[in-house]
């Protein structure tokens, strides 16, 4: 521990990426975006921008501050497996969560990020950082997430445009048309009317949430074209209605029959809508995986009962594309997915209330009303990307057909097993810098 201390506030400090350097990168990144593409792949020639930070679990924080574990949020207190009955994960008899090792017990005391703009660069500074760790670390699992290429650039596996919607933060910068302004203090330690941390030390940081989703993209994909089959519909058309969005991005509730890729494309139209408009399912389901995570006015106070819950997304890729052979046999052989990563202050009542409350909740969005059916309630499903359904739960979507214009047939999506399946997860805090150098190698 004594090592470790040394070399963090020695090493690590000095190369964890400040704020402020990644607010400058991200113009460096946009206008290599305009800058000549990699021929062979279509893709911008990745700028060598290596990043880096360093987060702590409970166990973690109560090796540095033996005295002030209790960070205050009782899911990170509990750890991420101790949450995975609640969260609907597959877990044994004993209450353990069916995770890889060593998501599945309690061995993780922090993480390293590391970004970098190819592979290679991320695995040299990675061994770059374990060298300078000098042996004070047990180094248990790493991860190397993989940006999807050409024409899937930016898009999960599953084929969707990803990292479209995001709040905007008050006081940092403006907002795109569409694009909620929340209190910082819902993501960071110290700002704002929320979040009073409960020790000084935590100023300026933020809960970090990883979790190893595993994507059965064949399974997926044969899931579409046999429900579509059924239902009579197109297979791309009812993938978008089970994500709220197009393939490109586009929403659904203003491109509800076909896909609008100009819609997508645009920063300053793809976020500018709020559901108000889309009455009884019409464009898209209420158990849609992006109206289940950020129901936007379907809840009629927003401020308290949308905005405390929203979370930062920055998640990855990981896994090769599905090759020739897996698409032939519909069956997932290759190991891919998503490394989901989100940030908050307060796991309890962002992450884990997106997951548990809304999107595994068979009521929610709660209250809606069929037409026409004297104000009998929707039983709305789960959100068919990411509920999980628990043990015997029920996994159903309602209303898969547009519905469009009328209201008044009804549908449902049955999903007989999951297509995101849970590998693991780590609940963490992320501590400033000064934080590092200061209280934590104390
Ligand atoms: C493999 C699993 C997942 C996939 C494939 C997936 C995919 C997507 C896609 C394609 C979007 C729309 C594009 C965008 O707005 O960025 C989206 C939005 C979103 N997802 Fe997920 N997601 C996954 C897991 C999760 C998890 C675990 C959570 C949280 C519990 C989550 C929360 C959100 C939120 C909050 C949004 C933005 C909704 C909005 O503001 O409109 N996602 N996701």
């Amino acid at each position: 521990l004594a090592l470790f201390k040394t070399v963090l506030r020695s090493e690590v400090a000095k190369r964890v990426t400040s704020t402020r350097l990644v607010v400058a990168r991200e113009f460096q990144v946009r206008d290599a975006k305009v800058a000549p593409l990699d021929v062979a792949a279509g893709d911008p020639v990745p700028l060598p921008l290596v990043g880096l930070n360093v987060a702590f679990t409970n166990a973690g924080i109560g090796k540095l501050r033996p005295n002030e574990a209790d960070l205050g949020d009782p899911s990170f207190v509990a750890g991420a497996a101790a949450s995975a009955k609640a969260l609907g994960d597959p877990i044994d008899g004993s209450g353990k969560p069916l995770w890889i090792d060593p998501y599945d017990g309690t061995a993780i005391d922090g993480v390293f990020l590391i970004t970098a703009g190819t592979q290679p660069e991320a695995a040299a500074a990675a061994n770059d950082l374990i060298t300078a760790l000098q042996d004070s670390v047990n180094l248990l699992r790493s991860e190397m997430g993989a940006v999807r290429t050409g024409a899937q650039r930016g898009h999960e596996h599953f084929g969707f445009l990803d990292g479209v919607s995001q709040p905007a933060i008050a006081g940092l910068g403006t907002p795109f048309e569409g694009q909620r302004t929340i209190d910082a203090g819902h993501f960071v330690f110290g700002y704002g009317v929320t979040s009073a941390p409960r020790f000084e030390w935590m100023r300026n940081g933020s809960f970090m949430v990883i979790r190893r989703l595993k994507q059965l993209v064949p399974e997926f994909n044969s899931l579409l074209a046999s429900e579509g089959a059924r239902l009579g519909m197109d297979a791309e058309l009812l993938g978008a209605r089970m994500m709220g969005r197009w393939q490109s991005g586009a929403q659904t509730v203003d491109a509800p029959l076909q896909d609008d890729a100009e819609l997508g494309a645009d920063p300053f139209k793809n976020n500018d809508f709020d559901f108000s408009d889309d009455l009884f399912q019409r464009g898209c389901p209420y158990g849609a995986h992006i109206r289940k995570v950020n129901p936007r006015a379907d809840l009629a106070d927003q401020v308290d009962g949308v905005d405390p819950h929203r979370i930062i997304r920055q998640g990855i890729p990981f896994g090769i594309d599905v090759t020739d052979a897996e698409a032939a046999s519909g069956k997932t052989s290759e190991d891919r997915g998503l490394l989901f990563v989100c940030y908050q202050s307060s796991i309890t009542n962002q992450f884990e209330f997106l997951q548990e409350t809304w999107a595994n909740s068979t009521g929610f969005v709660f209250g809606k009303v069929r037409p026409g059916q004297n104000g009998a309630a929707v039983s709305v499903g789960f959100d068919p990307i990411i509920g999980q359904s628990g043990e015997g739960g029920a996994r159903f979507t309602d209303e898969a057909l547009p519905n469009f214009p009328t209201g008044d047939q009804r549908s449902q999506f049955a999903q007989p097993s999951q297509t995101v399946v849970p590998q693991g997860g780590v609940y963490l805090f992320v501590p400033s810098i000064s934080a590092l150098i200061c209280e934590l190698a104390d």
